[in-house]
């Protein structure tokens, strides 16, 4: 199948960072199909020769095991081409069709990897040149839109030139591999589906914590935030893929009809709640790995008196008969304690205890994403043999590693999307009323806080967030996974 795969951007940080050493990583697995091309589209005047050198001098800085020897570079270099334009000049779009419909390849893709406020020029522009036909797929990062009515406007926009089975909105959280074995886990065997439902389940915490700060980024989380950044989109999705109904197939609207329907049973937010069950925090100064840091107002780009959120911590409930009275509690945020993304289900206690067992002690899955990808299983279990009338059990767990079980040369999030792109496979990607829905649920959060005079609460880098995030979980009488 031959493929032209148009980066909009491709000399930005994006294209640099993930998309390049993405596509090497496939090309070198040999699962980029043959008979490509990626075409860089950015202003810079570069030649094909220069371009690619440029990112032969990139991947130097990639980790060893990722980098391309000469050869291998060599020959995903004839692949690469760049194209100077300027994105608000029709003329110049002209340019790209003529170079692309020369060739006509099985597949076009349009990857979008510039700022937020072009999408929709660059989807119309191409559009005006014929671009839009039935082989085109358009890949969209997000953020896509600030609010509901922008995101809304996007959409609309979108819809006038493409059908919706063209429009790939990438979220990088679906492409991990741990998201997928999340599905495998839950649709491919029968074991948990009994168990997952409010008889049984206690409650459900996501958390998806950073150790790094905002980085070279301040500016654009100035105007973004982490409800916006991390909450609206992956810890949704994640939110999603646990709490879902199973699919009557793996087709990618089956699946994104019953996200869908998890977005819109999420229960609404009045004033009270949002104040009392969604917590935001900034980082003050603190220690990170041993390391004194600064604090978020310190950030190159970030305004001195900023009340931009590095930290949500938040309770909702899904609002259906699986789940009717279940929290489900998400966290995010960055100069955290620890790089750790997990999802932690805590089972209710035994009913009618008989073993003496330690405090709170309960059956618990734990699905980690980061920094390793596996299955934790906590069980209590009996171990030195015991006198007593009613014996004591202590906490073990089965542990399911599975860069141990299948090696770590998996697939990367930005692999396995962009071959999916390629292929037109949509599973893995997000509908525009799912992304709506998202964008509903969070308006009256960000209402909220605009008009809240409280502003964020600071935690020191380092930490685990605000107290206030501990206090909200201990009303309903849990605790985040770290403080069992
Ligand atoms: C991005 C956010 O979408 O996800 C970043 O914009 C965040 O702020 C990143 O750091 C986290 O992704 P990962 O895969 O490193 O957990």
């Amino acid at each position: 199948m031959s493929f032209d795969l148009v980066l909009f951007g491709g000399t930005g940080d994006l294209a640099w960072r993930k998309l390049l050493p993405a596509l090497f990583q496939a090309f070198r697995h040999g699962t980029l199909p043959a008979g490509g091309r990626i075409i860089s589209v950015a202003r810079d005047d570069l030649t094909d020769e220069q371009y690619r050198s440029r990112i032969r001098s990139r991947f130097d800085g990639v980790e060893l095991a990722k980098r391309p020897t000469a050869d291998e570079f060599a020959r995903f270099a004839a692949l690469l081409h760049h194209l100077r334009m300027d994105l608000s000049q029709p003329q110049d779009y002209a340019r790209l069709a003529a170079m692309l419909q020369a060739r006509n390849a099985d597949s076009l893709v349009m990857y979008i990897a510039t700022a937020p406020s072009l999408f929709t020029t660059v989807c119309e522009q191409f559009a005006a040149v014929g671009l839009n036909g039935p082989a085109t797929r358009v890949v969209l990062e997000k953020p896509l839109g600030h609010d509901l009515p922008s995101n809304r406007a996007i959409n609309a926009t979108l819809r006038r030139v493409l059908r919706e089975d063209q429009v790939f909105r990438i979220d990088h959280y679906l492409g991990k591999p741990s998201v997928q074995n999340l599905f495998a886990m839950r649709f491919g065997n029968a074991l948990f589906e009994p168990l997952w439902r409010r008889e049984t389940i206690a409650n459900i915490q996501i958390t998806i914590a950073e150790e790094l700060g905002v980085e070279t980024r301040g500016a654009f989380y100035d105007q973004t935030g982490a409800l916006r950044d991390m909450v609206q989109n992956h810890a949704l999705q994640l939110l999603c893929a646990i709490g879902m109904e199973p699919p009557i197939n793996a087709s990618a609207n089956a699946i994104r009809d019953e996200k869908l329907k998890v977005l819109q049973s999420l229960k609404p937010w009045s004033p009270d709640t949002v104040g009392q069950q969604v917590i935001r925090g900034q980082y003050a100064a603190g220690t990170s790995q041993g390391q004194a840091v600064a604090g978020y107002l310190q950030e190159n780009g970030v305004a001195p008196d900023s009340t931009t959120e590095t930290f949500v911590a938040l309770r909702t409930e899904i609002s259906n008969w699986r789940w009717a009275g279940v929290p489900f509690y998400i966290r995010t945020g960055k100069r955290l304690a620890g790089r750790n993304a997990h999802i932690v289900v805590n089972f209710r206690p035994v009913p009618h205890p008989i073993f003496q067992t330690p405090a709170g002690a309960a059956n618990r899955l734990v699905i980690n994403l980061q920094p390793r990808d596996g299955l934790e299983l906590h069980l209590l279990a009996q171990g030195a043999a015991q006198h007593q009338n009613a014996p004591a059990l202590a906490p073990v767990h089965l542990n399911l590693d599975f860069d141990q079980r299948f090696g770590t040369e998996r697939v990367g999030a930005y692999e396995r999307l962009l071959l999916d792109v390629i292929a037109g496979r949509l599973n893995l990607f997000v509908r525009s009323d799912e992304q709506e829905e998202a964008w509903r649920w969070v308006e009256p959060i960000l209402e909220h806080w605009r008009t809240d005079p409280h502003g964020p609460r600071l935690y020191a880098a380092g930490s685990w967030g605000p107290s206030a995030a501990s206090a909200m979980i201990a009303r309903d009488g849990f605790c985040w996974s770290e403080e069992v």
